[in-house]
């Protein structure tokens, strides 16, 4: 079989920390199932910004471009506040996203049953959820121009960015995520404010085109703020969702802690090859950075999504996730996820259980 390439890109603060062990993860599958998988390693975000002055180096997309995915960290911190905004840790991930026209975001919020107490939620509400959350990602708001800071005649400053979207990026990223309901429970419920915002309205009307592609899915259509509510009321009504850039970052961190804490989820955003860029959907935790308790396992799950979705290697995309299960119904428990009667371990002894279960 051929060489695949994988880019690591640890970045900041837990990201070190816990793509360490989605490494010793990774090396294990690629040992068991003979995955042929090389490991290159780049800088991305603050990391990017202490070696070379930028947070998302030439080199680095160079390297991007070349490989079949990318594993990534997480980004930023308290260090590179101060920097002036264009070379923050944050553009670093937003160039590297854009760069690579990676525009579809898939973030499954998935409650693992052993996880059920750890919900902020009551266990009725949440078992068996199961939501896919498809944000488009490089559009939007996010990257809207124009945008800045200017002065305005009477000498006060104004904040200003530009949400928009053009008919081609809603068809691709709507399509995304039909496809997604197709292989699923067939329900896809688009997020907008089509009731004030000229871009959403815009938005209802090229979903509800393209949903004549897919007649087998049933598209319904909610308002960012009701989204919001009925994700907190009633999240098993949800199989998939799409929405823009900026709402789904938010509705994704919702989504995320229904399921017990944002250290579970992993996520995979694609271009339109399938070539995609692997991370955990939380950030980089300068609070816990280097304490050594950092959950790992949204990290080991974006592995086992990279398996399944840009290295065709969907039996060692399972046998991680029946690992990680695993040392679940061991009772094993970072601190994010601990409850009574659990046992407390740390981001190194978390990655050891989960490759021994392999
Ligand atoms: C995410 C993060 C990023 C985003 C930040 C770090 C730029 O919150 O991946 O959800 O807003 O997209
Ligand atoms: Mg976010």
């Amino acid at each position: 079989m051929k060489n695949r390439r994988v880019l690591v890109l640890p970045g900041d603060n837990i990201g070190p920390e816990i793509i360490a062990e989605a490494v010793k993860v990774l090396d294990r599958v690629n040992d068991n199932f003979e995955l042929n998988i090389d490991l290159e390693y780049g800088d991305l975000g603050g990391a990017a910004i202490d070696a070379t002055g930028e947070p998302c180096p030439e080199a680095t997309v160079i390297k991007a471009k070349a490989a079949d995915a990318i594993l990534l960290g997480a980004v930023g911190g308290p260090k590179w506040d101060g920097i002036e905004r264009h070379l923050r840790p944050e553009k670093g991930l937003l160039n590297i996203r854009s760069a690579l026209d990676l525009f579809g975001n898939l973030r499954p919020a998935i409650m693992y049953p052993q996880l059920a107490h750890a919900s902020s939620l009551k266990a009725e509400f949440v078992s068996g959820l199961d939501i896919l959350i498809v944000r488009e990602l490089v559009g939007g708001i996010y990257f809207g121009e124009p945008r800045g800071i200017r002065t305005l005649n009477n000498g006060e400053r104004e904040g200003f960015n530009t949400y928009k979207y053009a008919e081609s990026e809603i068809r691709r990223i709507a399509r995304m995520a039909f496809e997604a309901a197709m292989v699923r429970d067939k329900r896809l419920c688009s997020v907008d404010k089509s009731n004030v915002l000229e871009a959403t309205i815009l938005w209802r009307e090229i979903v509800e085109q393209i949903s004549l592609e897919y007649p087998e899915v049933e598209l319904s259509h909610m308002y960012v703020d009701n989204a919001a509510m009925q994700l907190v009321k009633e999240p098993k009504q949800f199989d998939v969702i799409v929405t823009g850039n900026m709402f789904g970052d938010i509705l994704s961190d919702t989504a995320a802690m229904l399921t017990g804490s944002i250290g579970m989820l992993p996520s995979a955003s694609l271009d339109k090859n399938g070539v995609g860029m692997y991370e955990p959907c939380h950030g980089s935790a300068p609070d816990i950075a280097g304490e050594g308790v950092a959950n790992p396992l949204a990290t080991i799950l974006s592995v086992a999504m990279m398996l399944r979705y840009s290295l065709n290697a969907p039996s060692a995309a399972d046998a991680i996730e029946s690992a990680v299960s695993s040392v679940l119904d061991d009772g094993l428990r970072t601190g994010d996820i601990f409850t009574e009667g659990m046992t407390k371990v740390g981001t190194v002894d978390m990655g050891n259980a989960v490759v021994r279960a392999l």
